[in-house]
């Protein structure tokens, strides 16, 4: 990775290491909730495309505080499916700090989502909630999600994109994102230059066709993408082809 990039980066996740103390609270309160319907849905879709009733290994990229490796344990619960290994990787520590509170009995791991210590052609999913925007190095990264699936293999990712629409609910949006969530987060987590980071990196992330290429373009066929709550955010699945 270039100087600038990984600077970049560091600085990434050193903001992360940050607010993750208050990170839970901030996104139940800017989210209003939603965010964690957003989160189940994604497993429930996921587990219904896959088919399968047992799966050896869910590896959660991005993993932060734990919430979708909580999904994965309990939709799948709930469904009869029986997940032997669920690991996190995330390069913050702070975040997984948090998480391991969370979901003590699962494995996380400190590393970066271009740079996976584990298996190739072992998972059965790889998921990403809201976490693919700060991977500098992204193509790398779902070049390593390529690696690490299985064949029929699922990429689950969640993800606030660039609403390129003029229309009321894009506006609203907007407004909301810049005016509003850096106040609110900012007082939660008393980092408000994090919380105007992320409207920030979102019209600087890439749109959902663009994403889906990028997919393509390292072997995950895009098979569902919808956005939900007026397009604020997006569920991509594409499967190993
Ligand atoms: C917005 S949080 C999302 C956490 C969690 N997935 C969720 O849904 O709440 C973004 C996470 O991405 C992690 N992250 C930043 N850069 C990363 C990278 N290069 N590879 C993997 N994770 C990264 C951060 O440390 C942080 O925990």
């Amino acid at each position: 990775m270039a100087e600038k990039n990984r600077d970049n980066q560091d600085n990434i996740i050193k903001m992360f290491n940050d607010i993750a103390k208050t990170y839970d609270l901030a996104n139940r309160i800017l989210s209003m909730g939603i965010d964690k319907l957003w989160r189940k849905k994604a497993c429930n879709m996921a587990f219904d495309f896959y088919g399968k009733r047992k799966l050896d290994l869910v590896v959660d990229v991005a993993c932060g505080t734990g919430d979708l490796m909580i999904d994965w344990e309990y939709v799948g619960a709930n469904k009869g499916i029986s997940i032997s290994n669920i690991v996190g990787i995330d390069p913050s520590v702070g975040m997984m700090e948090v998480g391991k509170t969370k979901i003590p009995h699962r494995t996380f791991i400190e590393a970066t989502a271009s740079s996976i210590p584990l298996d190739s052609n072992s998972a059965d999913f790889i998921s990403i909630s809201y976490g693919i925007r700060n991977v500098v190095d992204r193509v790398d990264g779902l070049k390593e999600f390529s690696r690490v699936l299985k064949k029929g293999g699922l990429c689950i990712i969640l993800e606030f994109t660039k609403n390129n629409k003029k229309n009321f609910s894009s506006k609203l949006t907007k407004f909301y994102m810049n005016n509003l969530m850096p106040h609110i987060g900012g007082l939660v987590s008393k980092n408000k230059d994090a919380y105007t980071y992320l409207p920030n990196s979102i019209e600087n992330f890439i749109t959902s066709k663009q994403l889906c290429d990028e997919l393509k373009s390292v072997g995950l066929e895009p098979i569902f993408v919808k956005g939900y709550s007026l397009d604020m955010s997006t569920t991509f699945i594409a499967r190993k082809i």
